[in-house]
């Protein structure tokens, strides 16, 4: 029977996927790391240590805020939780000053808040931060990870050779499915494979339901613009291996952190969207700012990210600093369109682009909406032309829907 769907699915352009019943669209919550890094000082700062203060404060922002009604649902703790000593049975152990509770506790808290808890954990003998890493362990650690509730794990690869990885990530796989617990597995394989080496991103699909391509994302433009010119050159094609089950991770959100100008917050997350990326957040919901919380409960941007068809978008058009990205979403023939200033300062880019330019061919043409405030940019045909105005560092992002026959009328009516 096994032999029997393997077959069938090989027919498909598309690569099965890790076959967990996880992340059907990209995975959605928040993440320790960009923020909160390796503060292990919960003597000196208690409330930003990584400990359980900091987790259970911010599983109660994401209710509370409203984003785990907009679908923000795993939080999850990176680098930095274990002692720096196993127990006596090999097993994997919480600092036990930052986590009094244990882990199991923490992740009930979690669940009764009707969220889903996230760890770290590295392929290596250590992890990037200097705790005990799974190699030797990795049956051991999917096994203490399923007893304790984890539903996410983001598994690294410092301290290892990125050669084992290809067998090393398929065996963690296994032993988190063998538990019988359904553990999202989030794998940072093919970002430590693709200096020396080309990842297998067959395998990879197969076998993460997300995974980092590239480097640690930071705070700041530059770094967000380096992300996305790294997601631009595609260099191993990996974003025609998105799809639902498994996605590409161009790491954190950083919308409400210090770097970014409320422009370059609106870019991030728009292309966040674009890439059908995971949207993990790195911030402080405490303090963030409404401006950045309303961009990050968007509900329209949201719909992109998580759109069904689970097609990832690709560049389309470059013309200097204006990039014009386009994703194919649902309902059939529709798009979500991006266009990216990348000039910084100066004033406003202005652009024309005719519709066939952007790939909309149907004679019938094509409604716009503008996915940040929901209002109406009029309508579109292959030969007609849009004129827009670009901030430096900025987005203007839309969908496009085929127009109704009934509304072609209407319009045709009018303009005679
Ligand atoms: C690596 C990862 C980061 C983070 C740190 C933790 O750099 O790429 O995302 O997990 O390790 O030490």
């Amino acid at each position: 029977m096994m032999l029997f769907w393997l077959i069938l699915l090989a027919g498909f352009s598309l690569t099965a996927s890790l076959d967990n019943g996880l992340a059907l669209t990209p995975p959605m919550g928040w993440l320790t790391w960009e923020r909160f890094g390796c503060n292990t000082d919960c003597e000196h700062d208690p409330k930003n240590c990584i400990g359980e203060n900091l987790i259970k404060a911010m599983a109660h922002e994401m209710v509370d805020g409203g984003y785990l009604e907009a679908g923000y649902q795993y939080v999850c703790i990176d680098d930095c939780w274990p002692s720096k000593e196993r127990d006596s049975e090999g097993r994997l152990v919480p600092d036990p000053k930052r986590f009094p509770n244990g882990m199991k506790a923490l992740a009930n808290y979690v669940h009764a808040l009707g969220l889903k808890f996230g760890i770290y954990e590295d392929f290596g003998t250590k992890t990037c931060g200097g705790y005990p890493g799974s190699e030797f362990y990795l049956q051991t650690d999917a096994n203490t990870f399923a007893e304790w509730g984890v539903d996410l794990l983001k598994f690294d690869g410092c301290h290892s050779n990125p050669k084992d990885m290809d067998a090393g990530y398929e065996a963690m796989s296994l032993y988190l499915n063998k538990t019988g617990r359904p553990i999202l597995f989030s794998c940072e394989w093919p970002l430590y494979q693709s200096g020396s080496m080309t990842p297998d991103y067959d395998a990879i699909r197969r076998t993460c339901n997300m995974w980092r391509d590239y480097g640690d994302i930071n705070d700041s433009w530059d770094s967000v613009l380096n992300t996305i010119g790294i997601v631009a050159a595609n260099k191993f094609n990996q974003s025609s291996y998105a799809g639902p089950g498994g996605w590409n991770d161009p790491d954190m959100l950083v919308v409400g952190d210090f770097g970014l100008s409320p422009d370059q917050e609106k870019t991030q997350f728009a292309m966040w969207a674009m890439f059908a990326a995971p949207l993990l957040m790195s911030n402080d919901l405490r303090s963030i700012s409404s401006v950045s919380r309303e961009l990050l409960l968007n509900t329209r941007i949201i719909a992109v990210n998580q759109d069904k068809l689970g097609v990832q978008g690709t560049l389309l058009i470059e013309l200097s600093n204006i990039q014009i990205w386009n994703r194919p979403i649902l309902p059939k023939g529709s798009y979500a369109i991006v266009v990216l200033n990348r000039g910084e300062g100066g004033s406003a880019a202005r652009i024309s682009v005719k519709g066939q330019q952007l790939g909309l061919n149907d004679p019938k043409g094509y409604a716009l909406v503008n996915v940040f405030d929901g209002s109406s940019m009029g309508y579109l045909t292959p030969t007609g032309s849009l004129e827009l105005s670009i901030n430096p560092t900025g987005v203007v992002m839309f969908t496009v829907t085929l127009k109704q026959d009934t509304t072609l009328h209407f319009v045709r009516y009018n303009k005679t």
